[in-house]
C-alpha cells in the first residue's frame, strides 16, 4: 500500500506541474497582440473601367440590364432614388450589382418594393440599400456590387467589385 499510496502522491505533483504549464501557457495567449486587420487582404479587386450606361438611361426602381465584368457575368444598374451605400451620381443613388446568386448561380429577380434582390434557388434575399447585404438564406457572402464612377457627361462606368463572383477563383479578367 506504501508503494502505492507513493506512486498517486508522485501523480499528483505531475498533475499540479502540468496544470501550472497549461495556465502559464493561457496567459501568454491572452497577453499576445491580436493580429492586425490591416494584414487581411480586401475581397475588392480593381478592372480596367467599363462604360455601362449613362444617367439619362437610368429610371427610379427600373433595373437596367448590363454585364461586368465581361459578357458572362449579368447584372443591374439600378436607380434608387435616395442616398445610399456605394451609390454614385447627383443624388448618391445609383448602384450596380451582379444578378447571380453567390449561393449557386441562381439568376436573382429585383423586387422594387422591398429593394431586394431574391434569389429562386434557395431563397436568399440581398438588400439593395445596403450594398447587396444578404438578409436571409443560404448564401454565404453578401451579393457583389460594383464599384462605379460618373464622368462630367453622365457616363457610369465600373470600375470593380466588391466581393467574389459566383463560380470565380479570382474577378481578374
Ligand atoms: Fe441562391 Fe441558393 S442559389 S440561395
Amino acid at each position: 500500500m506504501t508503494r502505492c499510496s507513493k506512486l498517486v502522491d508522485v501523480g499528483r505533483r505531475q498533475f499540479l506541474r502540468g496544470g501550472a504549464i497549461a495556465a502559464a501557457g493561457a496567459a501568454a495567449a491572452v497577453a499576445a497582440p491580436p493580429p492586425s486587420r490591416a494584414a487581411i487582404p480586401g475581397a475588392r479587386v480593381d478592372y480596367p473601367s467599363t462604360r455601362l450606361a449613362n444617367l439619362a438611361d437610368l429610371k427610379p426602381d427600373d433595373p437596367l440590364d448590363v454585364a461586368y465584368p465581361d459578357d458572362q457575368a449579368p447584372g443591374v444598374l439600378l436607380k434608387l432614388g435616395r442616398k445610399v451605400e456605394g451609390g454614385v451620381g447627383p443624388d448618391g443613388d445609383i448602384v450596380g450589382f451582379t444578378t447571380t446568386c453567390p449561393h449557386k448561380g441562381f439568376p436573382l429577380s429585383y423586387a422594387a418594393a422591398s429593394r431586394t434582390f431574391n434569389c429562386p434557388g434557395h431563397y436568399s434575399v440581398f438588400d439593395a440599400e445596403q450594398g447587396g447585404q444578404q438578409v436571409w438564406g443560404h448564401a454565404t457572402q453578401n451579393l457583389p456590387q460594383y464599384v462605379l464612377r460618373v464622368d462630367a457627361k453622365g457616363d457610369i462606368y465600373a470600375e470593380g467589385l466588391d466581393e467574389l463572383l459566383y463560380g470565380r477563383l479570382s474577378n481578374v479578367l
